[in-house]
């Protein structure tokens, strides 16, 4: 079977963009692949986390997994740093990348910001760190938002430039599985801006976590303009909302795409629903999907935040599954490398 690889940072809380990103496809493809969703706290760790809220985290991270109904019979759920292989390989993918490759990625640049000087080793070295994550399972397809895409270039790079050097095909070219662009959810406040864990405004996004009162009043003062909501003459060939049409009301179209996303329906179905009409309405429509989707995986995260044996043990045997696979890779790939 096919096999897939994916993980997210515990580095905040989570938010409606990390489900309808990332979360909400894991359950949807663990019927059709082979699963491996990881909890990746070692990437975490290239920016500084605080050691009790990282421990917090971890298990928020492997709850939303649950909650959202990834089955850990079907997948494997569990935290990088337990399995050692995903740090050795990564050392291994240091001595294989060139520095060239790593001084193109964007999202560094993007990270460090201005002071690249001071950033972490780890943060620059992140890309190798996320091949070898892939490559310790031999994962055939990633899932992979338009930010993650020049990364998994590079693992494609890795991968290659290990097998040419020691004249092998040991390591697969993974392929991306891009998902709708339709998911990718920005702030509350600012349309131009990703909904984001690490954005310090907790308006800016709906945590996974949030009640009913909290999803209504962030919603309620969601940013919008003062227009009546957009019909479907706005969208181009096949129903796509082109660019130039998002950026010309960004907001809008950020909570009329979480709209859609959240109900299942086509940009053309949803615009003919609220042609004309003003936002408040449209809000409070909105209210009750956000609350009716979120609120119950929100109580289930509370109700594992005060169980944590429970998801620990999860990751626990989880860890024992990972190891299983990776630790005969790495041996294999320690083999070829001559140690
Ligand atoms: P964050 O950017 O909030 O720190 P991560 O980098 O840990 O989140 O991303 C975890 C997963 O969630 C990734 O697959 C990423 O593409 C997805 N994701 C994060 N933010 C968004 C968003 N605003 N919209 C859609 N997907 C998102
Ligand atoms: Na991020």
């Amino acid at each position: 079977m096919k096999r897939i690889f994916s993980g997210v940072q515990p580095t905040g809380n989570l938010h409606l963009g990390n489900y309808l990103g990332a979360i909400r496809q894991f359950v949807a493809l663990q019927h059709d692949y082979d699963c491996i969703y990881c909890v990746v706290d070692l990437h975490a760790i290239t920016q500084w986390q605080e050691p009790g809220e990282l421990r917090d985290q971890i298990r928020q991270v492997a709850a939303a997994y649950l909650a959202a109904g990834v089955d850990p019979q079907r997948c494997i759920i569990f935290n990088q740093s337990q399995v050692p292989a995903h740090a050795e390989l990564a050392w291994i993918f240091n001595c294989v990348a060139r520095l060239g490759w790593l001084n193109r990625m964007t999202q560094f640049k993007e990270k460090a910001g201005k002071h690249r000087e001071q950033a972490s080793a780890g943060l620059y070295v992140y890309p190798n760190l996320m091949a070898a994550d892939i490559l310790a399972y031999k994962a055939s397809h990633v899932p992979v938002g338009e930010d993650q895409k020049q990364h998994l270039e590079l693992t494609r790079d890795i991968a290659q430039k290990f097998n040419h050097d020691y004249g092998t095909e040991f390591f697969p070219i993974v392929e991306p599985l891009i998902l709708s662009a339709a998911a990718r959810v920005m702030s509350l406040r600012d349309g131009a801006k990703k909904m984001s864990k690490s954005d310090p405004s907790d308006a800016s996004r709906l945590n996974m976590t949030d009640g009913p009162d909290e999803v209504a009043q962030k919603i309620r003062r969601a940013k919008t303009d003062t227009e009546l909501l957009p019909g479907p003459d706005v969208l181009g060939a096949e129903g796509t909302l082109g660019e130039e049409a998002r950026k010309a009301r960004p907001e809008a179209y950020n909570l009329l795409g979480i709209y859609a996303a959240l109900s299942d329906r086509s940009w053309t179905e949803v615009l003919a629903e609220f042609e004309g009409q003003q936002f408040s309405h449209f809000k409070q429509v909105l209210t009750d999907l956000a609350v009716a989707v979120l609120g119950p995986m929100g109580e289930e995260m509370q109700r594992m935040a005060g169980d944590p044996a429970y998801v620990d043990g999860i990751l626990r045997s989880g860890a024992e599954k990972a190891n299983a696979i990776a630790e005969p890779i790495l041996r294999d790939v320690q083999d070829i490398v001559g140690f």
